[in-house]
């Protein structure tokens, strides 16, 4: 070989070298580096859980709102889940699913039946505190946070007899049947008016708590009954609806109309005079006890476990002075 040669070859052997050895680096540095991810494991001290009657609606949204205001102030992690659409079954599986994810606690509203009964029994066997918020069940939940219904129920009873005189014919717009809570109001305004014969029930049907079902629900019950001149509306999205049905075929009839919940669409009602007084209940309020009483539960049983959020009137005369937030 002579010089030049060998150059030439000494040369390309330290290019190749040169080369695979770059390629070596890239490659390697490729394959084997792990991207630094910050741990996206969050600190939380506790999972709870919230199952709601029906995701969307108003009502629960409020629920949902409190209890997660609550939950971020004190470090937890608070998971909001429930039927797209009221469903019993549904929510029991919901109900279920949550028990078997071990969270730290949960917070059901209650339902009618062994089935719910027996999961609170689960839960509570795997030390999981089941709590009900809006609707109570006699079952081993460790609390109930909500409204006093059957209490409710009477305050709307009391009103319709303070402010009619003469016969009354009460149509009455319920959530839902199978629900507890509609029972309990409906039981609370029966025993109300019990002592006043001059206001009957004509006539109860359902809105499957949303207000399209209130709007039909009224307009068939003032077509089989005109003599109705009192409308009872028990769950939150009554009102709207009763006062659409009422406004589609009877206008310009004078009807006493009672609703429930404090929705900002029902208080427009109120001011304008086309809803006379509405219970208010104080969802967001609930929410937030629930947690707490939650957190309490960790570490103890609570002696008084009954824990009664605000229920009272509201009319047009006390909207000049904007309704009390309860927190
Ligand atoms: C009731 C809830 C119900 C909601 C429906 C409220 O008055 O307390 O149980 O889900 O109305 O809109």
């Amino acid at each position: 070989m002579n010089q030049h040669t060998k150059i030439y070859v000494y040369s390309l052997a330290g290019l190749l070298f040169l080369s695979s050895l770059i390629a070596m680096l890239y490659f390697g540095y490729k394959t084997f580096y792990i991207e630094k991810v910050e741990s996206s494991q969050p600190a939380y001290s506790y999972h709870f859980a919230l199952v709601a009657e029906e995701t969307e609606n108003n009502y629960w949204r409020l629920v949902e709102k409190g209890a997660k205001q609550a939950a971020a102030e004190k470090g937890i992690y608070l998971e909001y889940i429930a039927p797209n659409k009221a469903d019993n079954d549904q929510l029991l599986k919901l109900f279920d699913r949550m028990i078997a994810a071990k969270v730290d606690g949960i917070i059901v509203q209650g339902i009618e039946g062994e089935r719910f009964v027996d999961l609170v029994h689960k839960g509570v066997e795997r030390n999981i505190p089941v709590i009900t918020i809006d609707t109570d069940v006699p079952s081993e939940r460790k609390a109930y946070v909500g409204t006093n219904n059957f209490y409710a129920g009477q305050l709307a009873g009391r009103h319709i007899i303070e402010n009619t005189d003469g016969e009354q014919h009460v149509g009455v717009i319920v959530g839902r049947f199978e629900a507890i809570n509609q029972q309990e109001r409906l039981a609370g305004f029966k025993d109300a008016i019990k002592a006043h014969p001059r206001i009957q029930i004509t006539e109860i049907k359902e809105s499957n708590i949303t207000e399209i079902g209130a709007t039909q629900a009224t307009y068939a019950m003032m077509k089989q009954h005109p003599e109705i001149n009192v409308l009872l509306g028990l769950s939150a999205l009554d009102g709207l609806g009763m006062v659409e049905g009422l406004q589609q075929i009877f206008p310009t009839k004078d009807v006493l109309i009672t609703s429930f919940d404090i929705l900002p669409e029902t208080m427009e009602l109120i001011r304008e005079g086309e809803i006379d007084a509405t219970i208010a209940q104080y969802p967001e309020q609930m929410g937030s006890m629930a947690v707490d009483v939650l957190i309490d539960l960790q570490n103890r049983d609570l002696v008084d476990n009954k824990i009664y959020t605000k229920t009272e009137i509201i009319e047009k005369a006390d909207l000049q002075v904007e309704p009390e937030v309860a927190r």
